[in-house]
C-alpha cells in the first residue's frame, strides 16, 4: 500500500486516479524543452537537488521530488507549486530498498513512466566525521552507509527504473563532486565513493548505450548548500579556494542546474558517459 503522495499542477491540487492523461494534455499546450517527460530527481527537496528539481519543472518536465523527510517533501512540493510548476512528490531514503521501491511506484502510478533520473542524493560526511575523517580511520559501518547511499543507491534505483526509461529513451545524470579529482582531507570514504560514481557512469554509459539511454555525471565543486556550510563558512578555506579557481567565488544551487537540463535535453543526445564540472575551474587538461 502506498502511502499518499502530493500531487500538485499549478496551484491545484488532484486526486491522482487518472491524473496523468489531464497533466500530460495540459502540459501538451505548454512550452519548454523538456515537455511531457517527467523526472524523478533524489535529494530534490533543498540545496542542489531542488535547484535541479525547479529548473527541469521549469523547462516543461513534470518532476517528482522527494526525500527522507515528509515535511521537506511537502514544503518543497509547496514551494514549487506556488511558483506554477509540474511536480510530485513522496519520500524515498535512497538507501532503503523499500522507499525505492515507492519511488518508482509513485512515479509510475502518477505520471505512467519516467524519461529521467537524476541521483543527487549522498551521505554529508562531516556528519559522519568523527569516525570516519580520514579513510582508513573509517569504521566498517561508515563505509558501509557513504558506499549504499552514494554508490549503491543510484545502481540501485536505476535498475528498477530501467525497463521505464528504456521505453522512452530517456537519460540518467549521477551527482558527483570535484573531490572525486582532488580530495578533501577529512573527507576520507566520501572522496573515495564520488571518484567511483565517475567510473560508474562510464560503465553504466558503455552498458546502456544500446538501450538507447545516455548516461552522464554533474561534477559540482564549492557549492553553498546546507550540506557544505562547515566548508564554505570557513573563510580561509574559502579564500584559498578562490586563489585557485578562475571565476573566484562559491557555487550557488542554480549554477548546478540548467546543465543537467540540458543533459536531459534533445540537444545532449549525442553526449553520454561524460563528468561536467562546474566549479569556477575546471580540474582536468
Ligand atoms: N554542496 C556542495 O558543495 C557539493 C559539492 C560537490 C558535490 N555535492 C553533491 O551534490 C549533492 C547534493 O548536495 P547538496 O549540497 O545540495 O546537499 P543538501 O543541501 O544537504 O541537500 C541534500 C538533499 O538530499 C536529501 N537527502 C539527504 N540524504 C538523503 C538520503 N539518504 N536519501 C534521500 N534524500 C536525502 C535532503 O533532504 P532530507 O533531509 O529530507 O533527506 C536534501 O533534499 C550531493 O550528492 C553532494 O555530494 C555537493
Amino acid at each position: 500500500m502506498l502511502p499518499a503522495v502530493t500531487w500538485v499542477h499549478r496551484g491545484l491540487s488532484y486526486p491522482a486516479a487518472g491524473l496523468w492523461r489531464r497533466m500530460n494534455s495540459s502540459r501538451a499546450e505548454g512550452k519548454g524543452i523538456l515537455a511531457n517527460r517527467v523526472a524523478v530527481v533524489t535529494g530534490s527537496t533543498y540545496g542542489i537537488g531542488l535547484a535541479i528539481a525547479r529548473r527541469l519543472a521549469q523547462d516543461g518536465a513534470h518532476v517528482v521530488v522527494s526525500s527522507r523527510k515528509q515535511q521537506n517533501v511537502d514544503r518543497a512540493v509547496a514551494a514549487l507549486q506556488g511558483e506554477g510548476l509540474s511536480v510530485t512528490g513522496t519520500v524515498c531514503h535512497v538507501g532503503k530498498a523499500e522507499d525505492r521501491e515507492r519511488l518508482v511506484a509513485t512515479a509510475l502510478e502518477h505520471c505512467g513512466g519516467m524519461d529521467f533520473l537524476v541521483c543527487n542524493a549522498a551521505v554529508n560526511p562531516l556528519v559522519l566525521n568523527s569516525e570516519g575523517g580520514s579513510t582508513l580511520g573509517a569504521s566498517e559501518q561508515v563505509w558501509d552507509k557513504i558506499l549504499d547511499v552514494n554508490l549503491k543507491s543510484p545502481a540501485l534505483l536505476l535498475s528498477q527504473m530501467l525497463p521505464h526509461i528504456e521505453k522512452r529513451k530517456g537519460a540518467v545524470i549521477l551527482v558527483s563532486s570535484i573531490a572525486a579529482y582532488m580530495p578533501i582531507l577529512g573527507l576520507g570514504v566520501y572522496n573515495v565513493s564520488k571518484t567511483a560514481l565517475l567510473g560508474l557512469t562510464r560503465t553504466l554509459a558503455m552498458e546502456l548505450a544500446p538501450k538507447g539511454i545516455r548516461v552522464n555525471c554533474l561534477v559540482p565543486g564549492l557549492i553553498k548548500t546546507s550540506f557544505s556550510q562547515v566548508l564554505h563558512k570557513d573563510e580561509a578555506f574559502c579564500n584559498q579556494l578562490k586563489k585557485s579557481q578562475q571565476l573566484q567565488r562559491i557555487g550557488q544551487p542554480e549554477d548546478c542546474a540548467g546543465i543537467v537540463s540540458f543533459l536531459c535535453s534533445p540537444d545532449a543526445n549525442y553526449i553520454t558517459g561524460e563528468n561536467i564540472v562546474v566549479a569556477g575551474f575546471s580540474p582536468r587538461l
